[in-house]
């Protein structure tokens, strides 16, 4: 099954998504693809009770290494398990860089979630200096060495996103061919799983290019910001799935 997983950021009101959940009302409720959105951890609750009937299911955009604790600002999967939340996104680019996640404590991240009962959205990609020094799929193998284990331990739980660095939120779109490179590679890394790991190719998707990359051999879909804000837009990215 195709995904389409928009990613909402620090974006949005309980009123604006009311405004989208209405603005999408019926139009894709029961389609063959698999629909998605990240929400705030502010606003999940919201959005849970907004989207019923959508057929669009709502994740978290991270959560915590450890299941309780003194970790004051930190949200634990076992309580986005509780507010009826099935998933989350983990190690997202933006998490990387400005707030310190790495490799290590986002495989705890994910483990955590993945403990808790939720599916996790496992973000990796290389940077532009590392794109240009020739060492992208070192990086991707450094990135999901971990995640190896996960989706053995965890069959069909886990969808990993390429996201290159450099592409995210830039209006550079990754080459077909460097996206087929990053998904085959992805691929066989997790070819002896149990159940077949989706991949998802995420950096300024809009609804001009995302039918093409939607085609590329191995890509299920795509993690998508900008884009999936607005309700025309993020039914238009779900139908070049179609
Ligand atoms: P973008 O963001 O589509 O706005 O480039 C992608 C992402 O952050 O997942």
């Amino acid at each position: 099954m195709k995904i389409l997983a928009g990613n909402w950021k620090m974006f949005k009101t309980r009123e604006e998504i009311e405004k989208f959940f209405q603005e999408i009302n019926l139009t894709i409720v029961s389609s063959e693809v698999r629909k998605i959105i990240c929400v705030s951890h502010s606003h999940l609750e919201a959005a849970l009770a907004m989207a019923t009937g959508s057929g669009v299911e709502i994740f978290a955009q991270n959560c915590a290494t450890e299941a309780w604790g003194a970790f004051t600002g930190e949200v634990s999967a076992l309580q986005l398990k509780d507010l009826g939340i099935h998933g989350t996104l983990v190690g997202h680019s933006e998490r990387r860089q400005y707030f310190g996640d790495d490799d290590e404590s986002c495989l705890k991240r994910a483990t955590s979630a993945l403990k808790a009962g939720l599916e996790v959205i496992y973000c990796v990609g290389e940077r532009l200096e590392e794109r240009k020094s020739g060492s992208t799929l070192a990086v991707l193998e450094r990135q999901t060495q971990g995640v190896v284990a996960l989706v053995r331990d965890f069959p069909a739980k886990v969808t990993v996103a390429y996201e290159p660095v450099w592409a995210i939120g830039t209006g550079l779109v990754a080459e077909a061919a460097q996206i087929a490179e990053a998904h085959a590679f992805l691929a066989s890394r997790f070819s002896q799983s149990p159940e077949k790991v989706g991949l998802l190719y995420g950096g300024s998707v809009k609804v001009t290019n995302f039918k093409e990359i939607g085609q590329i051999p191995h890509v299920d879909g795509g993690l998508v910001g900008g884009a999936s804000l607005e309700a025309s837009s993020y039914v238009a990215l779900h139908n070049c799935l179609l």
